[in-house]
């Protein structure tokens, strides 16, 4: 719709001689459906006042033979804004057209992307800070898949860090005497060892030593401590996939940051050899300030005095995997905002010592957090495990209603992913939020089941229609109806383009609105005839679009609810 508008504005500042690119955006005047405001950055060009020239472009306008087709009223406000009401034609037509093109009339993207999300630690259990990175990242997958991009995506897990050495040094000291190969353990006991060593380490400066040096020998590939680690990692990883299947989160990749360390003979040498590299007290960096910066940028260390690997490098190890196994054009990272100045360092030196050149981006996740706007934590002080989350949100969604007590457990999944996501991607991804059980499991408001609810109650309303849509609009709220569904293309364009879930989220929630609108103001049942065809026409289109982009978010409907 937008394109047209501006094909024709165009048209008539060509007539006009200027030489301009104009650009129509939605109105948020009641009764005006778009506006223009170029008038005034033509004014400064072209030395004329504002009003004057958007005169001449409204007179010129009404001389076009295409008009009427496309317009019912354009006027001039003052000082200067060109406001627009389009024709019930344009309207209609340009629904019609929309509803013969496939992926909701999006246009298409041609994109290699690597896509970095999860990054859960194994022998950590899952928590709610995990839950972000997961979600968002998914949908804008979803939403990248959707565009034609071809996606890769790698849950980039965290398994050789400091955690593993504390791991193992439990085990060992649990299960003296045995053999590493015949030492059995469960991930009930995981739960229980990390939590313990860890605070060990903290009172205890040798074992915490003693932690470090584990951690350093299974990084430089100790066969025994590998045993273990492995058993750790299976255990720890099927326990991940369990929640992330429930959240309907998937990988195209399982690496680990361990994978990474293969790469690091290759990568070493390669920085040694184009001299990327220096020495500063023992350790070797890749210097990354620029002469911009407006705050440090400390160099990225890569190799510690003592010959250790960091987060940084395998980071940068793993770009270099990248790079040769999928030749991307992108690697996205959806992780955590409070890691920032990492990827700005891994970024920088990635580029300067052309390990890849193609584009890099860290998109960066704000925070869930509890009533007291700090990041969210249980009653006892400690991290809400993502598995105790879903559990609650459940709790809370069957208590709602007695008649949720007798719900399909299937579909209760469904809503309960629906609740969760939806609080989640609402928002920018960048903000923080504070994560409100009870409000996020409303049927009103803005909610997951709210727009749930939409979708089943006006799919109970549909049947056949027999002819096609007739040229009629019948009342505001039909043309409000018609003129949002309309938005959609734009929308999930724009949400590809920033890599911003939460606009396709607010479009759904607005779009609900108007929809429940629609058919609280027409009830489907007292109609027939034309009306009535077209009507069904109107919200099949409306619910192809709820459903579609709900997918995008990761939210699928429910058969009741
Ligand atoms: N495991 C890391 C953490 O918990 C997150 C990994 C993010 N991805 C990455 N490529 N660094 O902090």
């Amino acid at each position: 719709m937008n394109a047209k508008l501006e094909n024709i504005l165009n048209e008539t500042l060509n007539l006009l001689n200027y030489d301009y690119q104009t650009k129509v955006v939605k109105s948020n005047i009641e009764g005006i459906d778009f506006q223009c405001d170029d008038a005034f950055k033509l004014a400064k060009l072209y030395h004329k006042a504002p009003f004057i020239i958007a005169e001449e472009i409204v007179n010129k306008i009404k001389e076009n033979k295409n008009y009427q087709n496309y317009f019912k009223e354009v006027i001039v406000s003052k000082p200067g804004f060109i406001n627009i009401i389009v024709s019930d034609k344009l309207i209609n037509n340009s629904l019609i057209e929309l509803m013969k093109k496939d992926k909701l009339g999006t246009t298409k993207e041609n994109e290699t992307i690597v896509l970095d999300y999860g990054g859960p630690n194994v022998a950590k259990p899952l928590h709610v800070g995990h839950l972000r990175t997961a979600i968002i990242g998914q949908a804008i997958n979803n939403i990248l898949k959707f565009k034609g991009n071809k996606t890769i995506s790698d849950v980039h897990l965290g398994d050789i860090g400091a955690q593993m050495g504390q791991v193992i040094y439990g085990i060992i000291h649990d299960f003296p005497n045995i053999k590493y190969e015949d030492i059995q353990f469960d991930l009930n006991y995981l739960n229980i060892t990390y939590p313990k060593i860890s605070s060990l380490c903290k009172e205890n400066e040798s074992v915490h030593k003693e932690c470090a040096e584990i951690t350093k020998k299974l990084q430089e590939g100790d066969p025994n401590y590998h045993i273990l680690w492995k058993k750790i990692c299976d255990l720890s990883i099927s326990d991940i996939k369990k929640i992330y299947d429930y959240l309907d989160v998937h990988f195209d990749y399982w690496y680990g940051e361990s994978d990474a360390y293969k790469q690091f003979p290759e990568m070493m040498s390669y920085l040694d050899k184009e001299s990327c590299v220096k020495i500063d007290n023992g350790a070797k960096v890749i210097e990354v300030n620029e002469d911009t910066d407006k705050i440090d940028i400390p160099p990225c260390i890569i190799q510690k005095s003592d010959g250790a690997y960091l987060y940084a490098t395998s980071d940068l190890g793993t770009i270099w995997q990248r790079k040769k196994d999928f030749n991307p054009d992108e690697i996205i990272y959806i992780v955590d905002a409070r890691q920032s100045m990492h990827f700005t360092q891994i970024f920088r030196a990635a580029k300067k010592t052309h390990i890849y050149e193609g584009k890099l981006f860290h998109y960066g996740n704000g925070t869930v957090n509890g009533k007291d706007n700090k990041p969210f934590k249980t009653r006892t002080g400690g991290a809400l495990k993502l598995e105790d989350l879903i559990k609650e949100v459940k709790e809370e969604f069957i208590n709602l209603r007695p008649e949720n007590k007798s719900m399909d457990e299937e579909d209760l999944d469904k809503i309960v992913n629906a609740i969760i996501k939806f609080a989640d991607l609402q928002n920018d991804l960048t903000r923080n939020y504070i994560f409100d059980i009870k409000k996020f499991s409303e049927v009103n408001g803005k909610t997951g089941p709210y727009i749930l609810y939409t979708y089943l109650r006006i799919n109970k309303l549909l049947s056949e229609s027999d002819s096609n849509l007739s040229e009629n609009i019948y009342n505001e709220i039909d043309r409000t109806l018609r003129l949002k569904l309309l938005e959609v293309s734009s929308v999930v364009n724009e949400a590809s383009k920033e890599r911003k879930p939460h606009i396709i989220a607010s479009y759904l929630y607005d779009l609900s609105v108007i929809a429940n609108n629609f058919y609280q103001c027409n009830h489907m049942s007292n109609l027939e005839g034309q009306i009535k065809n077209d009507y069904n026409i109107i919200l099949k289109y409306n619910n192809l679009i709820i459903k579609t982009l709900l997918e995008l978010l990761g939210i699928y409907i429910p058969k009741t609810m």
